[in-house]
């Protein structure tokens, strides 16, 4: 059992009954994405990244980022990502996602997106770790006693002694300012999404801030990369000492990856190898794209579903086929047709491979929400 938050403040803590969740994904981890992962066992999720100018300016539309809960289930425990350059600004934006409900407040020093207006915002703060924790700062200001703090980083900027020391600083600032936890990407910023992360710098994090459980330190460290399949969680567990590990491009149309997770918690490493059926996979798709309707209109649900059903379709024993039919899906009429022509008899799903997708490397990062 995990616990996010500190006694003694006027939020209640919460806790977690798995040591893994749903990462932020922009342009993915919409309630949509979430909904159906916690269907599947996923105990807590994160928003996308969502801008503090966005929240500022009245968050048009932020009802699509947070669903409350509605026909599909409760949409919590869920965590708001936050990103910006300015203290001030990102402590309002942090106090309207706590007014909004939502049951953790993370910041983001960790998206490697390019400087906006040469402000420096995500990971690019790890370049620049005055403002990094100015920023911490403010925002314990702001709503530290009313919701659990995390924050997501980057193992460094780049992989130069400096950039290591930067880290290490605002590490240290997130960890003595009684932030609740944080998650550590194991590639740099340079790095992007290209190439392995280290886990072994993981390791070298958590022993250099002694956080290897059991400890007297109540904070709770989350490692992030390369997540393809339920195992990699517990060999990263394993490997590194971190708390808990974020699920990425790994569960993008995958959410079985939460059950056959729950599996192998289980000990039932069969389950964990069992593929969904065909007729398991419908529902699913069916699901998925009716909540995305709900939340985003029938006809941008249409738009935006379609890189969902490429990644859906490598479940299907004839994957590649199903996938070109997904590819030119625009409207619920074309993802109906996929539904009826792939997936009307059931039958085994494709079988479990221990492989990594060769596609998943290649998955674009969206933009954050309100960056538009
Ligand atoms: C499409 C995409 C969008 C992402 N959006 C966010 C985001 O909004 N917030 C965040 O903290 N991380 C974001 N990330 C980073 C992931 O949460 C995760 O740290 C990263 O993908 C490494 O894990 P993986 O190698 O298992 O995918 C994004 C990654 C991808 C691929």
């Amino acid at each position: 059992m995990l616990t996010l938050g500190k006694p003694g403040k006027r939020y209640t803590p919460i806790t977690i009954d798995a040591p893994f969740y749903q990462a932020g994904l922009a342009g993915y981890s919409d309630a949509a994405m979430r909904l159906i992962a916690r269907k599947h066992g996923c105990p807590y999720c994160i928003t996308e990244a969502m801008l503090d100018h966005f929240l500022i300016q009245g968050g048009k539309g932020l009802e699509h980022a947070y669903l409350k809960a509605g026909d599909h289930g409760p949409d919590n425990p869920l965590c708001g990502q936050l990103m910006g350059s300015h203290p001030q600004d990102i402590a309002r934006g942090a106090k309207i996602l706590a007014g909004l409900g939502y049951d953790v407040v993370d910041v983001n020093l960790a998206c490697p997106v390019k400087k906006i207006k040469k402000k420096a915002r995500g990971g690019h703060l790890l370049s620049a770790p005055d403002e990094a924790v100015a920023i911490l700062e403010a925002v314990v200001d702001a709503v530290g006693e009313d919701v659990p703090l995390t924050v997501k980083l980057r193992r460094a900027y780049d992989d130069t002694p400096e950039m290591t020391d930067n880290f290490h600083r605002v590490l240290r600032a997130v960890i003595d300012l009684g932030y609740s936890g944080a998650t550590v990407h194991s590639r740099t910023v340079q790095q992007k999404y290209i190439g392995p992360g280290s886990w072994d710098e993981l390791r070298q994090i958590v022993e250099h801030f002694g956080l290897r459980k059991p400890n007297d330190v109540a904070f709770t460290l989350g490692g992030s990369g390369d997540i393809w399949q339920a195992p990699d969680i517990f060999r990263m567990l394993k490997q590194t000492g971190v708390h808990w590990v974020s699920v990425a491009r790994g569960c993008i149309g995958n959410p079985w990856f939460f059950q056959q997770a729950r599996a192998l918690m289980r000990g039932d490493t069969e389950a964990a190898r069992t593929s969904p059926t065909i007729h398991q996979q419908r529902e699913v798709l069916r699901e998925h794209f009716e909540i995305s309707a709900e939340l985003h209109g029938e006809q941008m649900a249409g738009r935006m579903m379609r890189k969902f059903g490429i990644k859906f379709s490598r479940h299907h024993p004839r994957g590649d086929e199903v996938k070109k039919q997904f590819i030119s899906t625009k409207s619920l009429a074309d993802w109906q047709a996929v539904l009826d022509r792939w997936y009307a008899e059931d039958g085994p799903g494709a079988p479990y491979e221990v492989t990594i997708p060769d596609e998943a490397e290649h998955v674009e990062c969206g933009e954050p929400i309100g960056a538009g």
